[in-house]
């Protein structure tokens, strides 16, 4: 699977001719952009009113019971407009004032000018002479405070308070006109009676549409034709009218389709058992029909605990993004890429982010040689490529400097060693640059950028007591660290002194049983008060080179030989096949020159760390085909036909076992047949997969700027699965999609700031014109079981390659998600108003 880097820098992998065009059609997607300007204003607007209201009881805000409150006493319906204007009153002028004051963002960048929203405002007042109030209320849509930019769920065509007979945006204006009031505080103000639902209604059943009838086959549908296909041909011909009645259509004359039926299509969703035992429960609901529940990404989110910011201490100041340079991010990229060009002391553009953190816990051996509070090791990408900024921000730089910013060739490895809460422990943070010590830097590097990266994400993975660092090369690769706190470091005992290098211009050493003496990586910047050695050199992990990223590792006992160590695998492919290799991690094969045939990305055949291949025992094993989603999201519903993500989920972060007793946990918040469970199982690993809505040739066309608003590429959605621990690893059970959210600005964010967390909120997720209270790419790195605690799990992501963030989420919710209730997750009684 593609890094976000990569995916959203399509232009690298292209001959240079085609690269300008191509660049123009990624960074300057005027609609995208716009898309996201009207977006960050309208939305972002709304959600104050929540914490205003309801958690800090503003006094300036609204002194007097809302109109709404007071509206919420009368009688409702036709009496409504009346009772609005007899309550209608002018807010405090202060208030709004105060609170345009304090929701103006002066260091936000002013609409997608290079300036600020203060330079601006000072501009206004300079050539417009209106006062600075008039100037930031004025322009205070183009100006919101991040934290208030981040809510997507004013609905403005929403009925007021549910039922009312005028629209949200109806109330607003009448706000506004009646009570002297801005748009943004009578959105706030209204935001609780005016929030978009956390799913839509559907009477079609998720998975009808790709439902496929096999016996009708064409040369467009080899593999038989979807449903939603049949369903839209019946009403081309005038067969029908509405999908509902094209779906009853299709349903009772293709048994495959039958998910199609509007009427009783939900019963699919369950076992005839778990059905009557609902349905007799007496309500009258079943006369009343059940809808499908088409989640928002953002809504359908496991719940949190301890959400954590990291910032890596040893990124010395100077190579960190100056805050006042954010508003010329393109002058200021374009200075450091000049700095570099012309000067051959330096490694890379000066300037490095850390993001998508990859957690391992530390096995007890290593822990005994490190500080007792020491419970994970983080690592971390350290890097000048980024995507904090829009591609908009950022169309005028040159193809060189874009290039170096998208997919520099330096890909830094951070390390540290984090307390129980995450916090990095003083002194135990350090940058290595493994790529150049060892002399596998690509063309390029320390001179003007043409190479390509070695490395780009890194993951650790604690396998049998060892911590194994993984990383992306032009494949998956993997070496056993050993670290330690320097006073147990005795260089003088054999071998602790050997530093990591090239020996007689070659690399291809040890053999079959890895052979290798550990050695030193140096510590190009942080304290050196860890020692980390590699205890090989880097194997790679060959699968036949069409795809050959990401793949999570992971362990389970020995069936025969439970004393032995545990057997290794590689998750090669997640579903709709799971595909796992085993490995011996530290022995080699040599990996013949000729086997590589193809490879899908870079233009290296083969070097010497792929020819380094882990032993690999016997074929890769296939499973059956994953089992549906536990429920459906909002993709579904907008692009029935097509779906919007790649149905092939990319390995993020892999495993973490759970028992039945902990899923079990969840208690009615879960559907588990024994069936789904699988009789054998004692425990099933559970990861976390990601997948994305890739690049399609029609994106780089101008003339299709609305197709690309609705349906943007690089924007990426996650979900759980579980699956069996032995061969061939079935998939038992799979969640719907979610996305994880931004690190919150409401105090409620744990860990030091990190000034990168305001531009995360540059780039959301967005998908048919709406957007998401959620980054748009969210790329998990890990996830792995809590220090001291087994019922919890902890996933660390990366937000928009720009910012690290940990969150821990309980294994009772991960269960819920995945082995969901349809009662919960998926329908809903079609008696909308009843709730
Ligand atoms: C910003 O404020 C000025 C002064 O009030 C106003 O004339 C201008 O239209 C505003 N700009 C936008 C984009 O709303
Ligand atoms: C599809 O093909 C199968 C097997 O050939 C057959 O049993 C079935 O009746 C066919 N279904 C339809 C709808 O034609
Ligand atoms: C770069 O290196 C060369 C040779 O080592 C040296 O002659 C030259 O002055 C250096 N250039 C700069 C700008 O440091
Ligand atoms: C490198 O070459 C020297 C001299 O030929 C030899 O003594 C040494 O053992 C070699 N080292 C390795 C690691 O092969
Ligand atoms: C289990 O251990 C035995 C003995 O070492 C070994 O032969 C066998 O391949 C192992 N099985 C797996 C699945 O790793
Ligand atoms: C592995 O796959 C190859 C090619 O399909 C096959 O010839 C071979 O028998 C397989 N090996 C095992 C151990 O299944
Ligand atoms: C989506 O946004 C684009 C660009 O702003 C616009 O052209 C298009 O009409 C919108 N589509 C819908 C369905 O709202």
């Amino acid at each position: 699977m593609r890094s976000p880097i990569s995916n959203g820098s399509r232009t690298t992998s292209l001959p240079a001719s085609t690269r300008k065009g191509k660049k123009r059609a990624t960074i300057r997607p005027v609609c995208l952009g716009s898309l996201l300007v009207v977006m960050y204003i309208v939305f972002l607007s709304l959600i104050l009113s929540l914490f205003d209201e309801e958690d800090h009881a503003e006094p300036l805000l609204d002194p007097k019971p809302s109109s709404a409150d007071s509206l919420s006493h009368e009688d409702e319906g036709k009496g409504e407009k009346r009772q609005q204007s007899v309550d209608g009153r002018s807010s405090s002028r202060s208030g709004a004032d105060d609170n345009v004051i304090r929701s103006f963002c002066g260091k936000c960048i002013w609409k997608d000018s290079p300036y600020s929203c203060d330079t601006r405002v000072k501009w206004e007042m300079e050539n417009r002479g209106v006062s600075e109030l008039t100037a930031k209320r004025n322009n205070l849509s183009h100006c919101l405070q991040p934290h208030e930019a981040h809510v997507a769920d004013f609905c403005g065509d929403c009925a007021w308070k549910g039922n009312m007979p005028f629209t949200c945006d109806e109330r607003v204006q009448w706000e506004i006109a009646h009570r002297n009031s801005i748009e943004l505080d009578a959105k706030k103000r209204n935001l609780k009676y005016c929030k978009k639902p956390p799913y839509i209604l559907s009477n079609l059943c998720g998975g009808c549409a790709k439902s496929k009838e096999l016996n009708m086959t064409s040369k467009k549908y080899r593999e038989g034709t979807p449903c939603w296909e049949i369903m839209t041909r019946r009403m081309n011909k005038g067969a029908v009218a509405t999908t509902e009645d094209a779906g009853r259509l299709v349903a009772n004359e293709f048994p495959a389709c039958k998910l199609c039926h509007p009427d009783n299509c939900w019963r699919e969703y369950f076992d005839e058992a778990q059905l009557s035992d609902r349905i007799n429960e007496g309500d009258a609901r079943d006369n009343l029909g059940y809808h499908t529940k088409y989640w928002r990404f953002d809504q359908s989110a496991p719940e949190f605990r301890n959400p954590t910011t990291l910032v890596l201490p040893s990124i010395p100041d100077e190579l960190r993004l100056p805050t006042h340079r954010v508003k010329d991010i393109e002058a200021y990229l374009t200075e450091i890429y000049h700095d570099f060009e012309s000067r051959n002391d330096t490694d890379h553009v000066p300037m490095l982010i850390e993001y998508n953190p990859g957690l391992a816990q530390i096995p007890p051996q290593m822990k005994a040689k490190l500080p007792s509070n020491a419970a994970y090791l983080v690592a971390l990408r350290v890097t000048p490529a980024n995507n904090c900024f829009r591609r908009d921000q950022m169309q005028s730089l040159d193809q060189k400097v874009w290039d170096h910013t998208m997919m520099s060739a330096t890909n830094l490895l951070g390390l540290a060693l984090l307390d129980e809460k995450y916090e990095i422990l003083p002194g135990y943070d350090i940058i290595v640059d493994i790529a150049s010590q060892l002399e596998l830097q690509r063309d390029g590097y320390g001179t003007t950028y043409f190479g390509e990266p070695t490395f780009m994400d890194y993951r650790l993975f604690t396998l049998n007591g060892e911590v194994y660092l993984h990383a992306n090369a032009d494949i998956t690769v993997v070496t056993k660290l050993d670290i330690m706190s320097k006073e147990h470091f005795d260089k003088k005992t054999a071998n602790n002194g050997k530093y990591c290098k090239k020996e007689n211009g070659t690399w291809w050493r040890g053999d079959k049983n890895g052979d290798e003496s550990p050695c030193t990586i140096d510590v190009v910047h942080g304290e050196d008060n860890l020692v980390v050695r590699m205890k090989h050199n880097f194997n790679a992990i060959w699968s036949g080179g069409d795809r050959g990223k990401n793949f999570a590792l992971f362990s389970v006992p020995n069936a025969t030989h439970p004393d032995e160590l545990e057997s290794t695998y590689a998750e090669v492919d997640i579903n709709p096949i799971h595909r796992v290799q085993q490995l011996n991690l530290d022995a080699i094969d040599k990996l013949p020159r000729y086997i590589v045939k193809k490879r899908i990305r870079r233009n290296y055949a083969v070097d010497v760390i792929m020819m380094r291949q882990a032993l690999a025992y016997g074929n890769v094993t296939d499973s059956d085909e994953a089992p549906p989603r536990s429920f459906y999201t909002i993709d579904e519903h907008w692009f029935p036909e097509t779906g919007a993500f790649r149905e092939a989920g990319h390995g993020g972060a892999c495993c973490v076992s759970f028992t039945k007793e902990e899923v079990l946990a969840q208690g009615e918040h879960i559907y588990l047949t024994p069936e789904i469970w699988g009789e054998e199982n004692d425990y099933l690993l559970m990861g976390v997969a990601h997948t994305s809505v890739t690049w399609k040739h029609w994106y780089s066309d101008p003339s299709r700027e609305a197709e690309k608003a609705m349906l943007p590429h690089t924007h990426y959605i996650s979900f759980f699965y579980a699956f069996e621990p032995r061969p061939p690893f079935n998939i038992r059970a799979r969640s719907g999609y979610f996305c994880l959210g931004f690190a919150a600005e409401d105090g409620t964010e744990k860990g030091p700031f990190n000034q990168h967390s305001t531009l995360t909120f540059n780039r959301k997720l967005s998908q048919h014109n709406e957007t998401f209270s959620c980054p748009q790419i969210h790329f998990v790195s890990s996830f792995v079981e809590k220090v001291g605690d087994p019922s919890t799990t902890v996933i660390g992501y990366g937000i928009n390659d720009c910012t690290p963030r940990i969150i821990e989420v309980t294994k009772k919710e991960v269960a819920r998600m995945i082995f969901s209730d349809p009662w919960e997750m998926k329908i809903e009684s079609g008696n909308r108003a009843k709730d």
